[in-house]
């Protein structure tokens, strides 16, 4: 009946097969089809029983997000199911791949839901700045209870098949043709007879919620959200469920979600899910990529050892090496110390520690190299010793292995040229943990293969990484526009803020923390080290680390961390060193507000940013957005520092930076304009 909706029928059970690839998003040309399908077998006396299915690799993973912000077509997902939801006969929704968001809640909209074994079960509207707003929060507590509907809508995060069976949610899961069991289910069902009473009139669970336990579970909930409303959200709906009348919850439900979805959080998450996506997307499409059935690791330090677990994760065998065997069961010792913390975390189970640790391969020869297919680097960041590095696993390497380097600042192109195989080196510059941190900054060298890229960027969405492709130079995206963040809040010490003062000004702005408490906690050596190699200082830091406070590590740093705690303590004497360093430069102390805190401290790291895309550096602002909430905390309901640049205002930016400039003399009025262009011409946002 239409390309994207069809009805098969099998004797008098009615098949409604919904076709919209890639995911079966409820788009509008989908769901003006549905609605008539529905409305047409719900009138048709020969239909005894009726099966909604999908074509292709899922059941609806959700509304059509690119229709969010835009006015609404009608029949909208809420028409739908309430017209599936007042047909009499027996609806059941057949869920394979994942049933997600608007998907699920179309499923609720019927009377029963039967599942592939392997499928999936959510409502991850909360990671895009919404609450479910096409009944989830009113129907799943009457299927779930309220507690349990309360942890899936706040986390996002789905449930597997017999998991959503366990809970009440599925009727039944099966293996093999799901579309042929849901009719026999269907047909079943029906030569019983009703009545058959939807999800709206199953509310027995709900009159038994504890209350008071239901809201000491949100309360703690909220407590993690951040600053962001959409959890919060999610929590009142559901909460009205169990208080208020279906249709009062309903209208509830809505009016929180128009509120929502007009929100700058909202179209913040929104920009960073087609961002993510966009970020891992490459121009050629049909280059044909290396084979990589096995990984090698160099150096199983802290990063080594956490890129080493990355790929074990991802199911590859992994050859880790290091100069001695000490060193190596050292790394070896380290990697089995995290799985077990996940087993008693119960994140992990025995078994799968046991698989994991076999993918390992200790050695401390390079010749046992020669069968891997990527070889990683992550031994300490010093030009000499990466050279001699990538010269030895020239002569082991086998050809047309990728040869990686995990280095956090140095030149790929110099590596890359040291070597008589450029075209196959580039840079894995992954964050720590580096099993844990999503995001993994991978370098195009001057001369690196097309297909080497293809095969990494394939690679990392293979072991669960977001992957940015960028250009060399010192720092990369991050690492660069980080500095720039850093020698402002030097600046603000000095004129007066305290680190408690300028970490505070972050945690509220929806950092996880602030830049002081991360120094202390990554070691304030490596960015003294890094200094000194470029001949540049940081008063305060600087000090620090020369009176050896290198922060949680020593127990001392920008505050104090006493026996072993890693609760940041401020320290009398770090105020007296800043009240002196300050004095010796002749600066008297005064207020400073968290605003100035903010600007002060992201407007030059946006300005870098801007720097970054002018050089082609980054494809994209969006590359940038995702490579800063991803790697370094940014907030994702700012939507990363170039989509919140673009709620700021360029013309604001601009008349800071300028003040900056005044200040500092440093460099801004050459992004400038591409600031404000990139305002006109809307580019902060990615393309849905
Ligand atoms: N709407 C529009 N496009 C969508 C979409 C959606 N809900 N879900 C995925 N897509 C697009 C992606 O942008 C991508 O497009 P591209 O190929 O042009 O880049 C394509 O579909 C494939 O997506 P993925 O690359 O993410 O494919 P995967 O196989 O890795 O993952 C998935 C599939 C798990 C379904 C994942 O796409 C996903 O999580 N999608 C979003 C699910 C979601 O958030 N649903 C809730 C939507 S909000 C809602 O329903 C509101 C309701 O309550 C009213
Ligand atoms: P680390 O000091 O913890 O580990 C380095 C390891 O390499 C040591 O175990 C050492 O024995 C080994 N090693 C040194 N020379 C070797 C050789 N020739 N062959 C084999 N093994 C050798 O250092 P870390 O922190 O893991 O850093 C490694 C690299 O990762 C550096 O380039 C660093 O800049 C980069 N990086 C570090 C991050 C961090 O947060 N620590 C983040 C991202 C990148």
């Amino acid at each position: 009946m239409s390309d994207f909706v069809k009805v098969n029928r099998d004797g008098d059970v009615a098949v409604v097969i919904i076709d919209n690839p890639p995911v079966n998003a409820l788009s509008f040309h989908v769901r003006e089809p549905l609605m008539q399908a529905l409305v047409e077998l719900r009138d048709d006396s020969s239909v005894a029983a009726i099966v909604i299915a999908c074509a292709g690799r899922t059941f609806v993973a959700g509304a059509d997000i690119t229709e969010f912000g835009k006015p609404v077509q009608q029949p909208d997902l809420r028409a739908i199911v309430a017209t599936l939801e007042a047909i009499a006969k027996p609806t059941i929704a057949a869920i394979h791949g994942t049933a997600l968001g608007g998907g699920l809640e179309l499923a609720l909209g019927c009377h029963f839901r039967v599942a592939d074994a392997d499928a999936k079960l959510g409502l991850p509207e909360v990671k895009l700045g919404l609450l479910p707003g096409g009944g989830g929060t009113v129907r799943l507590p009457r299927l779930v209870g309220a507690v349990k509907a309360l942890g899936v809508i706040v986390s996002g995060v789905p449930i597997a098949a017999t998991e959503a069976h366990a809970a009440g949610l599925v009727d039944a899961v099966f293996e093999g043709d799901l579309t042929a069991h849901a009719v026999n289910f269907g047909r079943e069902i029906a030569r019983k007879g009703g009545p058959f009473t939807p999800v709206r009139d199953r509310d027995d669970d709900l009159r038994q919620t504890d209350l008071a336990a239901f809201d000491a579970t949100a309360a703690d909930l909220a407590k993690k959200a951040r600053g962001l409303e959409a959890p919060i959200a999610c929590a009142l709906s559901v909460r009205n469920a169990v208080t208020l009348p279906f249709d009062a919850a309903l209208a509830a439900e809505r009016a929180l979600f128009v509120k929502l979805v007009a929100s700058d959080q909202s179209r913040a998450q929104r920009h960073l899910f087609f961002a993510e996506r966009e970020a891992a997307k490459l121009p050629a499409k049909d280059i044909v990529k290396r084979r990589i059935s096995r990984v090698g690791v160099i150096g199983a330090g802290t990063m080594g050892g956490g890129i080493a677990m990355a790929f074990a994760n991802g199911g590859y065998p992994v050859t880790l090496l290091e100069t001695n065997r000490e060193a190596l069961q050292r790394g070896l010792g380290t990697i089995d110390k995290n799985y077990a913390v996940s087993v008693s975390r119960g994140s992990l189970t025995e078994d799968a520690k046991r698989q994991r640790l076999a993918q390992f391969k200790g050695s401390t020869d390079y010749a046992d190299l020669a069968d891997c297919d990527l070889i990683v680097e992550a031994v300490f960041e010093d030009m000499a010793v990466k050279k001699e590095v990538f010269g030895r696993l020239e002569a082991v390497a086998r050809p047309g292995a990728i040869l990686a380097t995990n280095t956090s600042y140095l030149d790929i192109n110099e590596i890359a040229g040291s070597t008589s195989r450029p075209q196959d080196v580039l840079g894995l510059h992954f964050f720590s943990p580096a099993n844990v941190m999503k995001l993994l900054e991978i370098v195009r060298a001057d001369k690196t293969a097309p297909d080497a890229l293809a095969t990494v960027v394939d690679l990392a969405r293979r072991i669960g990484k977001v992957a940015v492709v960028v250009g060399v130079c010192h720092g990369f995206v991050g690492n660069r526009m980080l500095a720039a963040r850093g020698s402002e809040s030097e600046a603000l010490l000095l004129e007066g803020a305290t680190p408690r003062q300028i970490d505070q000004a972050f945690t509220d702005f929806g950092w996880p923390m602030g830049p002081f408490q991360m120094g202390d906690l990554a070691g304030l050596d490596i960015g003294w080290r890094n200094r000194k190699a470029r001949g540049q200082t940081a008063v305060i830091a600087d000090t620090l680390c020369e009176q050896g406070r290198f922060g949680q590590k020593t127990g001392k740093g920008f505050y104090l961390y006493e026996n072993g705690s890693r609760t940041p303590v401020p320290d009398p004497e770090v105020k007296a060193l800043i009240r002196d360093k300050a004095s010796e430069k002749g600066i008297a102390p005064r207020a400073i507000s968290a605003e100035e805190i903010i600007e002060r401290t992201l407007y030059p790291l946006i300005n870098e940013g801007a720097k970054i895309l002018e050089e082609g550096i980054a494809a994209r602002a969006s590359d940038i957005d995702v490579v800063w909430v991803n790697g370094y905390g940014f907030p994702v309901g700012k939507g990363g520092p170039l989509f919140w640049a673009g709620l700021e205002g360029a013309a604001r930016i601009v008349e800071r930076l300028d003040h900056w400039h005044q200040r500092t003399g440093k460099d801004v009025f050459r992004v400038a304009p591409l600031l404000e262009r990139m305002a006109e011409t809307g580019s902060w946002e990615a393309e849905a």
